[in-house]
């Protein structure tokens, strides 16, 4: 029980029977024992600190394929060929970068090279889903192998929006405007989400938190005018629907089905989950496509002894720990934080159950993810109008922030938010609306100072 010492009381009373289990080291440790003291652009590639030896093997040919150029089918690498037709990158980490996060094009010429486009049209498919296009499907390419038209190419500029703080001082925010040019015919109506790539550190622990804990937030969130949703979603494995925990809008249930999906849709790789080409009955129709050697064959392109290995690679990997946690000035901050209102969404502290996959690295850990992993309404200027699963148009899931002072360390850029827009961690926060339109307001309300204690903190994560 002393070790729950900290903990809402609502954690503590789900968890009485798990906290004699778990050891809190400490708010610096911010994925619990899996936390790794790396700080240079690595910071997000080790694996947990404390992997058992034994598995080092799956984690180094999980990291293997998450760092493959995938090559057109058929090749002399049977192992890493079945590429496209249709694709955005060869590769999981072209997008993952380091298994950082994704970055918007700055300009209308430049290629998105680390985030992608879902579409659809409005309605809802067999699963309860986004209903895909009858001829782009979910998510544009646009990239394919040679001799096979990319299904079209997404362009992005910005609209300079300038603002001021109530104390005078200036700001500028940057609200992205996308052009289309498709090349399988008029999409007209076609409903449109544009996505970065997110970090991939720590997600083994997000994936062992009880839906208990998470459910438990959301009724304590009702009561105070945020009130977090969770979104169920298609369970590809169990053909039901689960609690939805990854991707922005929370729209995918586990770790395999989502590098699975990542496998099929953004580099066109059949696995056991996704066994069919992600091409629609339209395109079969076009010439260039029905000639592509290999398509329809029998086995898949990503082998079942991979995805498990790069799954478990995804499972397994640890969390940056704080800086500078004790510094007087990022507790200042730190308590800002809590005091505006950020951690009613960003929670700072969970403790995860038994991973479902029995992974015991990330099981039964004191972490610190600033997550809720539920949606909120976060107001018109953040919305994509496109719903996914119980996600409505204007609903995000709470990103966790553990990292996220790291993130230029090993990217070499500061861009957040869903697509981008935000070009450092003050600007995310000044798009916040909707059910965070409060502590956004507070936070605007704030002496510079005061602003910049919180954003000390953030940069401590
Ligand atoms: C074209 C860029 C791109 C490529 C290539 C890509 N991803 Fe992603 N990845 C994304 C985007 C964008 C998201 C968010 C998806 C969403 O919101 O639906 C994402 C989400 C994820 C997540 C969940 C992260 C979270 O915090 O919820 C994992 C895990 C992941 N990808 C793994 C992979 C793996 C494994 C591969 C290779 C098989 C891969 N990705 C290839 C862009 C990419
Ligand atoms: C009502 C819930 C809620 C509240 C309150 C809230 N946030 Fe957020 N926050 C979100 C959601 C949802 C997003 C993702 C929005 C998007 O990408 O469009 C987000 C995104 C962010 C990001 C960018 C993360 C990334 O990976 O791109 C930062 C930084 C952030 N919030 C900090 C804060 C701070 C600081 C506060 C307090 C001033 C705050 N948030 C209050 C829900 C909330």
């Amino acid at each position: 029980m002393v070790m729950c010492k900290g903990f809402p009381i609502v954690l503590v009373l789900l968890s009485l029977s798990e906290c004699r289990r778990a050891r809190d080291p400490g708010l610096q440790y911010s994925g619990g024992e899996t936390t790794v003291f790396v700080t240079s652009s690595l910071a997000f590639s080790s694996p947990a600190a404390n992997l058992d030896v034994d598995k080092m093997p799956a984690f180094t040919f999980g990291n293997r394929v998450f760092n493959t150029n995938w090559v057109t089918a058929p090749s002399s690498t049977k192992n890493f060929d079945g590429l496209g037709p249709f694709f955005n990158r060869v590769s999981c980490s072209s997008c993952h970068l380091l298994d950082g996060r994704g970055q918007p094009p700055e300009t209308p010429k430049d290629t998105m090279d680390s985030m992608l486009v879902r579409v659809s049209l409005p309605g809802e498919s067999e699963v309860g889903g986004p209903r895909p296009h009858p001829i782009y499907g979910d998510q544009i390419n646009d990239r394919a192998i040679l001799g096979v038209k990319p299904e079209g190419r997404i362009t992005v500029r910005y609209v300079e929006i300038a603002g001021n703080y109530p104390d005078g001082k200036h700001y500028d925010l940057r609200r992205p405007v996308y052009s289309f040019r498709l090349n399988y015919g008029d999409a007209p109506g076609i409903l449109f989400s544009p996505r970065v790539a997110p970090a991939i550190h720590g997600l083994g622990l997000l994936e062992a938190i009880p839906e208990a804990a998470i459910l438990a937030i959301a009724r304590l969130q009702a009561s105070s005018g945020i009130q977090g949703k969770p979104n169920y979603v298609f369970n590809a494995l169990t053909g039901g629907k689960s609690l939805g925990r990854f991707g922005w809008k929370a729209n995918v249930p586990t770790l395999r089905q989502q590098n699975a999906g990542a496998a099929l849709g953004d580099i066109g790789l059949t696995s056991e989950i996704f066994p069919r080409e992600n091409i629609t009955a339209i395109q079969k129709d076009n010439k260039a496509l029905a000639s592509v050697a290999g398509l329809g064959g029998d086995s898949v392109d990503l082998k079942t002894e991979f995805l498990d290995d790069l799954t478990f690679y995804t499972q397994t990997l640890g969390v940056p720990a704080r800086r500078n946690h004790k510094d007087p000035e990022i507790r200042k901050g730190e308590q800002i934080f809590s005091q505006i209102g950020c951690s009613g969404c960003h929670v700072p502290t969970f403790e995860t159950g038994e991973h479902p996959a029995g992974i015991k690295e990330v099981s039964h850990q004191v972490v610190h993810p600033y997550t809720d992993l539920l949606l909120h309404d976060m107001g018109s200027d953040l919305a994509d109008g496109r719903p996914d699963f119980q996600a409505s148009g204007s609903e995000w899931r709470t990103p966790p922030l553990w990292g996220i002072g790291l993130v230029e360390a090993v990217n070499r850029h500061t861009t957040l938010l869903h697509d981008g827009r935000a070009r450092n961690l003050e600007e995310a926060i000044l798009w916040h609306g909707g059910q965070a339109a409060r502590a956004r307001e507070a936070f605007k309300n704030m002496s510079e100072k005061e602003r910049t204690l919180l954003l000390r903190f953030l940069k401590s994560l």
